[in-house]
């Protein structure tokens, strides 16, 4: 069967090449955005606006073009004060990707992983809405979110804050959570343009990255961005091609500005600019979140003539048409709402249940119904300890938290027997009386405001074994020296911001550091300094050692075996600023897993991870419930998972690979982490499931990858032309016996007639589908001209791939359940 496409009228052509119209990106159906959140204004900037730039003086113009400090700040990423003079108000600038991150309480939403695990850009829009409520009503102005890098590679410390590996779903879903923001009138700020795809050496690599690979990848998510009218562009840290992104002008004003037509501003990341004259002369407008380059040093510029006045003007119009386009200039903007903490909460329910991703389900272990539901074994730290988000400038502070084994036990209900066993111990036992000598107190040691407290003694060990040293601490880092080793030593240029997310903080607030290393039998020298500052200081000395761990391994495998079903909760801890190193476990999860999974095959693995995992010990579990990092309702939504409540809603939006030998850039270490600061993208377009198909490698769980509770059968596809591509029709038949989520997948191959790389299949489009038990539903899927299309490098447009077209349909990029081919021409 073949079908014809012809798309002549929606197409035009540049330089000999034919490009396809730049709003035919998306496939997934968004509301109609609210006023503020469209357009593109620079060029009805307006009178207002000029006449506020006649009326600036040099110094006012420049305070509109860098951070400085809020003197009234409610906590928030950034400050820009406004002009009182000129009615022209200050822009309060916070974070971020799942929730307003101020000191006070906001809704906790998922991490954007999960929610991009839904596959559905209306629930992006309303994920949207409740963070442009909840910043409007916190006192901000400026959302900087979304994140819209891809994953690349599995070790990115930031990939739980990105939509996953695929363009065209990170572009759907980008453009409806912008609308979703803007709607309420909060200006959202696209980050980190563009090639921020991993935080090792993030403040200083040099992405090497050909143009097809950057238009056909990483770009699409922020075009569809500026198409969906996203009122700010961050700059990344990194350096793209030799020159760094806040700088570079063929990002900054030839693709952003003069390809795509963006009329808002540019600002850079935290501490990204590089320079004065040639960042603001090649697209960058704000630096934040001081005035290192853009404050006195612009001013300077312009005084002796290096700058000229007219590219501090356009950059202050760019900020100015903004303000006026949200309404901020003349007094109409909506007055701020008050939060709504329970709509939050519901849509944070909503959306961690949509992307609960279910890997794996042997002989229907979950939903936990019966005798299993009856006597549960909850095993794991983060039992006790919820995972609501990852750290960083991702953090929210949650309106409000619950472990998932409060949230099992309430849904279990009285009859239930549901027990719990530690696992693992992320902080540490005591120190035992007697090993380190008298005058220290590990548990509870008090330090006075101003006083420095030293300890020196010996330690004595019974028997050689692995330890980890655990302080706790408050204030100041206290100084533990270990046989002369500093354990916890302060490194230049890493803030403690950046130093772990969730478990680098006790349960009681203070800070914690980890060292694990093999101690010999005998007595070693043990030196602590402790300052107390001013506000004096607590710190406590723990650890653990093989022994405590494989006590703690037994009394988990006692519980295991005394109930009829375990749900362990296993952990990684994310946060920006670092990468992971490996995508196994960390600490000693594997073998608690293993020795668990032993003594009761009926267990279920709940994955509180960043990103991909390897799974050694898959084979040995029932079941495995993949939940990133769900805010602050996931408790919740974990439990109506587990216990059947919901379907699981969730498919994977990046590809697991089987270990750290077989991804997209192991084995090559200038693909990553990158040699001599420069990271070269070599393998070009084939990022994320493309890899694995052009390189026939077999992943641990592919891209769409999701079971549900009930079975899925697909039939009767048809390919027709259509307006805005190829119109993909089928039928799909809840053929189980229960209510359930599908999300229906469509890949379109290669066209025969382009002499560019192409992957082996693409993502065409996609269609989340609630079906009840037994119903068919005959859906379409259009593939737009877009995602047919490839960039020509030499032409510098896109160009239609013609001929004859694999069209797939399938529940993954690897369960494949329907093909035909299509006829396309131009
Ligand atoms: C991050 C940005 C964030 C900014 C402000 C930076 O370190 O890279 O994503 O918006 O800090 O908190």
């Amino acid at each position: 069967m073949s079908h014809t496409f012809s798309r002549r009228s929606a197409m035009r052509l540049l330089g000999g090449a034919v490009a396809v119209a730049a709003a035919a990106t998306g496939t997934g159906a968004v509301a109609p955005a609210h006023a503020a959140g469209e357009g593109r204004p620079e060029a009805g900037a307006g009178r207002r606006v000029e006449s506020l730039i006649a009326e600036l003086t040099l110094d006012e113009k420049i305070s509109l073009l860098h951070g400085a400090t809020d003197p009234d700040s409610l906590g928030q990423a950034g400050y820009v004060p406004g002009v009182p003079r000129l009615s022209i108000p200050p822009l309060r600038l916070a974070d971020g990707p799942a929730g307003v991150r101020v000191t006070e309480h906001a809704t906790a939403l998922p991490a954007p992983v999960l929610l991009a695990s839904a596959f559905d850009p209306d629930l992006a829009r309303r994920f949207g809405q409740v963070i442009g409520r909840e910043g409007r009503a916190l006192g901000q102005d400026v959302l900087l979110s979304p994140m819209v890098n891809l994953i690349r590679t599995p070790y990115g410390g930031r990939n739980f804050e990105t939509f996953g590996e695929d363009p065209l779903l990170a572009g759907d879903l980008v453009a409806a959570e912008i609308r979703g923001i803007q709607g309420e009138g909060l200006i959202a700020t696209v980050k980190h343009f563009a090639m921020n795809n991993q935080e090792k050496d993030r403040m200083s690599v040099d992405v090497r990255v050909d143009e097809q690979t950057m238009h056909e990848v990483e770009l699409r998510g922020f075009e569809a961005a500026v198409d969906a009218g996203t009122g700010a562009v961050m700059g990344a840290y990194n350096k793209v091609n030799g020159t760094f992104a806040c700088e570079n002008r063929d990002l900054l004003t030839d693709i952003l500005r003069t390809r795509w037509g963006f009329g808002g501003w540019v600002m850079t990341d935290w501490f990204a600019a590089h320079s004065t004259a040639a960042a603001l002369a090649a697209g960058l407008d704000m630096e934040m979140p001081d005035g290192t380059w853009f404050g006195t040093a612009l001013k300077n510029a312009v005084r002796d003539g290096s700058v000229p006045e007219r590219h501090v003007d356009r950059a202050v119009r760019r900020v100015l048409a903004m303000m006026d386009r949200f309404g901020l200039l003349d007094g109409t903007a909506p007055p701020r709402p008050a939060r709504d903490a329970g709509a939050g909460a519901a849509v944070a329910l909503e959306v961690a249940k949509a992307g609960a991703t279910l890997l794996r389900n042997e002989h229907d272990a979950l939903p936990l119904t019966g005798a299993a539901a009856r006597s549960i074994a909850v095993v794991g730290p983060t039992g006790t300890l919820p995972f609501v988000s990852g750290g960083g400038s991702a953090h929210v502070v949650p309106d409000r938290v619950e472990s998932p084994l409060d949230a099992i036990r309430s849904r279990a209900g009285r009859g239930a027997r549901v027990t719990y066993a530690l696992g693992e111990d992320l902080y540490g036992k005591p120190i035992p009386q007697g090993a380190l000598g008298r005058g220290i107190n590990t548990e509870a040691q008090g330090v006075a405001a101003g006083k420095t407290w030293t300890y020196e003694g010996s330690l004595t060990v019974a028997d050689a074994d692995e330890w980890t040293f655990v302080i706790h601490y408050s204030g100041e880092r206290p100084r533990v020296l270990l046989d002369g080793q500093d354990l916890f030593p302060v490194l230049p240029g890493v803030g403690e911001y950046f130093q772990g997310g969730l478990i680098s903080a006790a349960p009681d607030g203070l800070s914690v550091r980890r060292k694990a290393l093999t101690l010999a039998k005998g007595a070693h020298r043990v030196e602590i300094t402790a300052k107390g500052g001013d506000h004096g200081q607590l710190f406590r000395l723990r650890r653990s050692t093989g022994v405590t761990r494989a006590q703690d391994v037994a009394e988990a495998v006692r519980a295991a075996r005394a109930a009829h079903s375990v749900v362990l909760f296993a952990y990684e801890d994310a946060t920006e600023g670092q990468d992971r190193t490996t995508i196994a476990l960390p600490g000693h999860q594997v073998r608690l897993i293993e020795a668990v999974a032993a003594a009761n095959p009926r267990t279920t693995v709940v994955l509180n991870t960043s990103s991909s995992t390897s799974m050694p010990w898959l084979a040995r579990t029932a079941a495995v419930l993949q939940m990133y990092y769900p805010g602050q309702e996931g408790a919740a939504a974990t439990a109506a998972v587990l216990f059947g409540d919901c379907d699981p809603g969730g498919r994977l939006t990046q590809s697991f690979p089987v270990d750290d030998a077989h991804h997209p850039v192991a084995g090559d270490p200038l693909r990553y982490p990158g040699g001599d600061g420069v990271e070269e993208y070599s393998e070009r377009i084939q990022v994320g499931h493309r890899w694995y198909d052009a390189e026939d490698v077999r992943p641990l769980f592919p891209f769409g990858h999701g079971l549900s509770y009930t079975s899925f059968a697909y039939e009767g596809l048809r390919v027709r032309e259509d307006r805005r591509g190829l119109a993909v029709s089928f039928t799909v038949h809840n053929s189980g016996r229960r209510d359930g989520i599908e999300v229906a997948q469509v890949y379109v191959g290669r066209s025969p007639d382009l002499r560019l790389d192409q992957a082996v299949r693409v993502l065409g489009g996609y269609r989340r589908l609630a079906l009840r038990a037994g119903e068919r539903r005959r859906v379409t899927v259009t593939v737009t001209g877009r995602t047919l299309s490839s960039w020509d490098a030499e032409r510098h447009a896109w160009v239609l791939g013609t001929g004859r077209r694999t069209v797939w349909v399938g529940s993954s990029s690897r369960d494949l359940r329907l093909r035909t081919t299509a006829e396309v021409t131009s």
